[in-house]
């Protein structure tokens, strides 16, 4: 089963911050989930609309610049980081999950994600894209033929995987609370990949190993990896 750092190794580091990335990269870890926001001239990563919860500014992410937001300490005297500089700290050393939060402009997304194909890096390998919005998704499906899609859901489909197919995704990002045998079949048979959030607990990981599933995001990659390898 993959391990995923969610929003790095956040549950010992601020969320999305460079020591959260760096530990997560350093753990060795299949791959790193970070949460993308447009603020006013630039991509950020931080999870929320709002500023507050994790840093000591306020106010809504979409309606500041970077340098604005840049001023604000994320955890531990660190910033908000820009996806360029994630790209830069990471240097395609393992695969990045950019969870698309909110709709926003993708052609800059798309030139910035060629750009730094083009300059190694990151590989196609090494990128995944998920978003809830599966509209902003399908369209990047069609501009990028290659890129892997994570279709993101917190329920399940009356239709189970069949959205995820539809968008021609490659994998199913699924609350973990929702997840059933029904479910990981469906899935499964479509030739998508099962992976779960956010997945901690020792109970939680052996439950999805029982359900089959591909992957798990955690905020503890570290323990994670240790109780895998006990089992
Ligand atoms: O990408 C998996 C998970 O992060 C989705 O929910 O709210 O933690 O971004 P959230
Ligand atoms: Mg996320």
């Amino acid at each position: 089963m993959k391990v995923f750092a969610h929003r790095g190794a956040s549950g010992s580091y601020p969320e999305n911050t460079k020591s959260a990335i760096q530990a997560a990269v350093e753990i060795d870890v299949d791959g790193i989930e970070i949460d993308v926001q447009s603020c006013l001239d630039d991509y950020l990563i931080i999870h929320d609309t709002w500023l507050d919860r994790t840093t000591d500014g306020n106010g809504k992410v979409n309606k500041l610049t970077r340098e604005q937001i840049q001023k604000f300490d994320a955890g531990n005297g660190q910033q908000v980081p820009t996806l360029q500089q994630v790209i830069d700290w990471v240097n395609n050393k393992t695969l990045l999950n950019f969870e698309l939060k909110h709709t926003f402009s993708l052609d800059k997304f798309v030139d910035l994600i060629e750009g730094n194909i083009a300059a190694n890096k990151l590989s196609q390998d090494n990128i995944l894209v998920s978003s809830f919005d599966h509209h902003q998704l399908m369209w990047l499906k069609q501009k990028l033929p290659w890129i892997k899609i994570g279709a993101l859901t917190a329920s399940i489909p009356i239709n189970y995987a069949e959205f995820a197919q539809r968008l021609g995704a490659s994998s199913i990002h699924i609350d973990k609370n929702f997840i059933n045998h029904t479910f990981v079949a469906d899935a499964k048979q479509r030739g998508l990949l099962v992976y779960a959030y956010t997945v901690d607990k020792q109970e939680d990981i052996e439950l999805m190993l029982e359900y089959g599933v591909d992957g798990v995001f955690t905020n503890y990659p570290c323990n994670t990896k240790m109780i895998l390898n006990s089992l």
